[in-house]
């Protein structure tokens, strides 16, 4: 095969050498027991993606504190691991990494995010709630000085599990609203200490949770940050401050930075409007943060990972050759073709599915154009489970479902969830 810009290999700082600039951008699996370890559903789901042809694939967000997951089904990893849990981590990271795949382990903390269903009072940068109708979140306590740097040494704890278990690096999530990018976010951290204010303030956790995760795993372990180009809100984390951290992180020598945006408030990390199958569209705006990507790009020299809408081989070898990014990120296709990758190397025409825009919703009420703040947000919880259902069927090795109307999915997604809730071991 050729080697085109896609195709092409990427040395990071860490020492790690990716294959080629197709990486899977992080999903939650939901697939983890009641004590939230790791299971063979893991290590099959990702056996077959890294057989897809992926250079690097990142895991769902694995929790450091378990009364704090993002779903009952979340690994955590909430210390040092007895000898079944590594066992298990260890068998993942073996699977994920076979056909020349790094595998990275995504660390992160849901904070304000936690569903009310996991904890009632989670603990967040300050007291205030998410703003979204329902009752999904409980009302969060500030942390205490002592618990913040707990946690930053639980960030680290973790990250020294993943290297012993086989991981090549780790992705601290500072992106969409968890606790790392609360803290940064103006709006969800009103602290009057030095954890909050100015953005110095605001990006201390996170500084710190690099710093200590690098002293406990050395330098030729990859660790990387997925932050927010912007929340997407008035008043609140912008493209600006966002810039700075990205010069911080710069200083701490992580080896890329991947650009998202967005929180459960304002989910841009979703938006569609990227990509419609079959109209023609300028490859460039096919990926809907590579804007916020090139305005990064001239202030740092860190690889950069831009993940949102990228759906074409002719998209994605643009965004390279352009220099806008060193690393394209894929989530929802990989839901529903995980060889795709396999593909986009091979066929410079070759375009990955894109059911977002092909979904059956079932009933025409429940629009993401509604005018009811609860229906929209109904649609976007329900398009986020369909999502979640047909990567269950892929770890389970079946085929995935295309007929399935998004508001069965919600339905089914939420019973599960429910179940999952009751049966913690806690
Ligand atoms: C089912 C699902 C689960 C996700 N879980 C995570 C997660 O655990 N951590 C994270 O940073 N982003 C998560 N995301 C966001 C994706 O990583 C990605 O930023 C987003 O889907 C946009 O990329 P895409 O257009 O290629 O899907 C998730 C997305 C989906 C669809």
């Amino acid at each position: 095969m050729a080697v085109t810009v896609l195709s092409s290999s990427l040395s990071l700082a860490c020492g790690t050498v990716l294959t080629n600039r197709i990486a899977k951008s992080a999903m939650t699996e939901g697939l983890a027991d009641a004590s939230n370890r790791a299971t063979a559903d893991h290590a099959r789901l990702y056996r077959r993606w890294a057989e897809g042809g992926l250079g690097l694939a990142i895991t769902g967000n694995v929790q450091v504190d378990r009364a704090h997951l993002e779903r009952p089904g979340n690994v955590a990893i909430a210390g040092a691991q007895d000898r079944e849990a590594r066992g298990r981590l260890r068998d993942w990271a073996a699977a994920g990494s076979v056909n020349g795949c790094s595998l990275w382990m995504q660390l992160s903390h849901a904070g304000r995010q936690t569903p009310i269903t996991v904890n009632p009072r989670p603990k967040a940068a300050s007291a205030v709630p998410v703003a979204l109708p329902g009752k999904q979140f409980g009302t969060p306590e500030a942390l205490t000085g002592a618990e913040i740097a707990e946690l930053v040494g639980r960030f680290a704890t973790a990250a020294a599990e993943a290297r012993e278990a086989g991981f090549a690096g780790v992705q601290l999530h500072a992106a969409h609203g968890y606790l790392l990018s609360g803290f940064l976010s103006p709006l969800a951290n009103v602290r009057t200490d030095e954890w909050g204010g100015s953005l110095e303030n605001r990006a201390r956790f996170l500084l710190e949770v690099v710093r200590a995760v690098r002293s406990a795993t050395g330098r030729d372990f990859g660790v990387a940050v997925k932050l927010n180009s912007a929340d997407f809100q008035r008043g609140g984390f912008g493209i600006e401050e966002s810039t700075q951290v990205a010069r911080w992180l710069e200083v701490e020598g992580i080896d890329f930075l991947e650009v998202s945006g967005g929180n459960y408030e304002q989910p841009r990390m979703m938006d569609s409007d990227g990509l419609t199958p079959g109209e023609a569209r300028s490859a460039r705006r096919e990926a809907y943060f590579l804007q916020e990507a090139t305005r990064l790009r001239a202030a740092v020299a860190t690889p950069l990972m831009v993940t949102g809408g990228f759906r074409s081989a002719a998209g994605m070898t643009a965004a390279l050759a352009d220099q806008a990014c060193d690393l394209v990120g894929v989530a929802r296709p990989l839901c529903v073709d995980p060889s795709g990758p396999n593909r986009l190397l091979a066929d410079p025409q070759a375009m990955l599915p894109s059911p977002e825009s092909t979904l059956r919703l079932g009933p025409g009420w429940l629009s993401a154009r509604s005018p009811f703040p609860l229906i929209k947000m109904l649609n976007g919880f329900g398009v986020q489970a369909w999502f979640c259902l047909q990567l269950l069927r892929l770890a389970a090795g079946e085929a995935p479902d295309h007929s399935l109307p998004v508001w069965r999915a919600l339905g089914r997604y939420q019973a599960r969830e429910t179940a999952m809730a009751t049966a913690l071991v806690r």
